[in-house]
This record gives C-alpha cells, structure tokens and sequence, in this order.
C-alpha cells in the first residue's frame, strides 16, 4: 500500500445510470473486507462542498443491487468547477478525515475529479458510469447496456403502431454527442437507419432513398433511430422528421422523444456484473498504490486508464456496426 488509507468517500455525480447502486454496494463492501471506513457522499461534488456526509456500513447497501437511479443522489455542481469550489471541498475531506475518493460519473464528473487530483494531494479512482458509453478506454460503462435494452424495448412497442399504420417513426435517444446508443439499438431492433454524429449527421435524400429501399421490398414502415445531438442547428428527430415531411409529403412521418426513461429502471444482469467488478477494483487499485486512474473494461479484462485520457481520447464507433446495420438493414 503506497499510503494508508482508512477512509474512503464515494459520490455519485453527472447523469445517474443504472447500476450505480450496485457500484456503491461494491465498493462499500469491498473496502469494509479492507477495514476501510467508508463515507457517503450525497449528491456528488456539491456534498462534498457542502458537508453531506452519511457513514456507511455493509449494510447501508443492503438491497440495493437491483435498484435503479443512485441511492447517494447526484447533481451537476457548478460550484465545484472554481478554485473556490474546490478548495472548499478539500477542506471538508480533510476535516472528515476522507483520504481517498471514488468517483463514479461520466465526462464532466471525471473532468472535475482531474481539476481536483491536480490542485490537491488527493487520490482519486474514476468509475465510468454513464448511460453514454462515451469514455475513452472501456468497452462499456455502467449504465450503457441497461439503457440500450430499454430503448429497444420501446422500440418494439413503437414498431407495432408504426407498422399498422404504415408510418415512419423518427426516435430520438440519449448520448449527447455520442452515437453507441443509436447505432446500437438501431441494430438490435432491426430499425432501417440510424443518424449519429459521428458520421456528421445524414444526408436527407440518402435517408429518403434508405425509406424508399424499404417500401419497394414490401416494408411498409420504417424506424430511424436518431441521436440527440445538435451541430449548428442540425440534428434530432424534429430536425429529420420535419425535413422529410417537407421534401417528401408521400411519408407519413412522426416522432417519438425517449428522453429521461432511458435513463431510469432496473439495472441489466450485464451492469451489476460489470459495476460490482469495476467497485471491487475501485479499492484493489487504491490499495495497490494507483490515483488518478478510471477502472474500464477490455475485452472482459479490468484495466487502468490515466483520467486524462479517458476524458480528451474520443471512443471511436466501431465501424463494422454501420456496415452491420447498413446491410442488414436492406
Ligand atoms: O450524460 C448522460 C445524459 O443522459 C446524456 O445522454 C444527456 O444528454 C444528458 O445526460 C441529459 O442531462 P440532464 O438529465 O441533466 O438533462
């Protein structure tokens, strides 16, 4: 152990995903096996500003694996993104005697987990949890396979009356400025295309020939699955829906928003499974000496990634899975 640590804080912080709770369970059970103290940290770095501090036992995550949402709360905390924010947080550590954090978010609660790692001597472990799967150095995290499966099955639904009417359905979904979700559920629910940003948006007439492909083989409807991001004015299922409707009025086109649903539910097998190996890794790195690191998985391996890189690399989209979709789709 390169220092002894005896108390561990945890927060949840950024958009809660499904299998945080059973993150918190790992890591709070791993560390009391170490004799570890742990610390709760409610609602993400504002707790830590503002003194929010419940002592966790094994047993404060008791029946929590199959819970959705994060049992500590979460928030977006500007206040943490100032020198004063965190000089305020730092403080409040060392009065509660917090030597270490664990800090599971995605980009923007790993991004202010490095501005705190930089300024003071504090190590930090990072558990990518978001349903985005946008963090360079993970194949997955914790809460991106949950919502994929919930998009899909939503899919299923709108698929039915789509095709009683024989209408084209535009479904926006999650990711900010990620495709994984769209690209993905646009496979796993034979949806006809899928427009994510890192293809930079789709042509309309593409999209409409794409549409027109479907018909000629007897497909009556059609779903696109389309990712919320916006670039200059250009993106979402409004965007696309409405051009379609206009410049080509023989489609009976609507649109369907999934919004915060994605993000709520019972947490995958797939996600407790990876969220409780990447708890438990959590406290095996800290106590192997390692700060500064997120915990990802590659190829069913638990690996280290610096947070700086995990933050500034962008994930690539594989893409086998346009190509996938592109024929599979015909
Ligand atoms: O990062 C997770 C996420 O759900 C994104 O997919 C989405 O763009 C954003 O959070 C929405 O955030 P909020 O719940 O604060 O509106």
């Amino acid at each position: 152990m390169e220092r002894n640590i005896k108390t561990i804080g945890i927060l949840t912080s950024g958009g809660d995903a499904p299998g945080m709770n059973a993150a918190i369970r790992a890591i709070t059970r791993t560390a009391r096996f170490h004799d570890m103290n742990v610390v709760g940290i409610m609602r993400g770095y504002q707790g830590l500003i503002e003194k929010e501090f419940v002592r966790f036992t094994s047993s404060s995550v008791s029946n929590t694996i199959q819970r959705g949402g994060t049992i500590l709360k979460t928030a977006r905390c500007k206040e943490f993104m100032t020198a004063e924010g965190r000089k305020k947080a730092y403080e409040n550590m060392l009065e509660a005697g917090i030597d270490a954090l664990v800090v599971i978010g995605g980009n923007g609660s790993l991004t202010g987990a490095q501005l705190f790692a930089r300024e003071y001597d504090i190590p930090i472990i990072g558990l990518p949890g978001t349903i985005d799967n946008d963090l360079y150095g993970t194949d997955s995290t914790i809460g991106y396979d949950s919502a994929l499966n919930t998009i899909v099955d939503c899919v299923d639904k709108i698929r039915d009356t789509a095709n009683s009417h024989d209408r084209i359905f535009f479904i926006e979904v999650m990711g900010r400025d990620a495709g994984f979700l769209a690209q993905n559920s646009a496979i796993a629910s034979g949806a006809e295309a899928a427009i994510i940003p890192e293809n930079g948006g789709t042509d309309v007439d593409q999209l409409a020939e794409f549409i027109e492909r479907g018909k000629r083989k007897s497909k009556n409807s059609a779903i696109v699955l389309v990712s919320e991001a916006h670039k200059n004015g250009v993106g979402g299922a409004m965007y696309y829906a409405e051009r379609i409707k206009n410049e080509y009025p023989q489609f009976d086109a609507r649109v369907t928003i999934l919004g915060h649903l994605q993000r709520g539910g019972t947490p995958t097998a797939y996600d407790r499974i990876l969220a409780s190996r990447m708890g438990y890794a959590a406290i095996e790195a800290l106590l192997e000496g390692q700060r500064n690191v997120m915990i990802g998985i590659k190829n069913d391996e638990i690996v280290y990634v610096p947070i700086s890189r995990a933050i500034k690399m962008d994930k690539p989209i594989n893409q086998e899975l346009i190509a996938v979709l592109n024929v599979l789709s015909m």
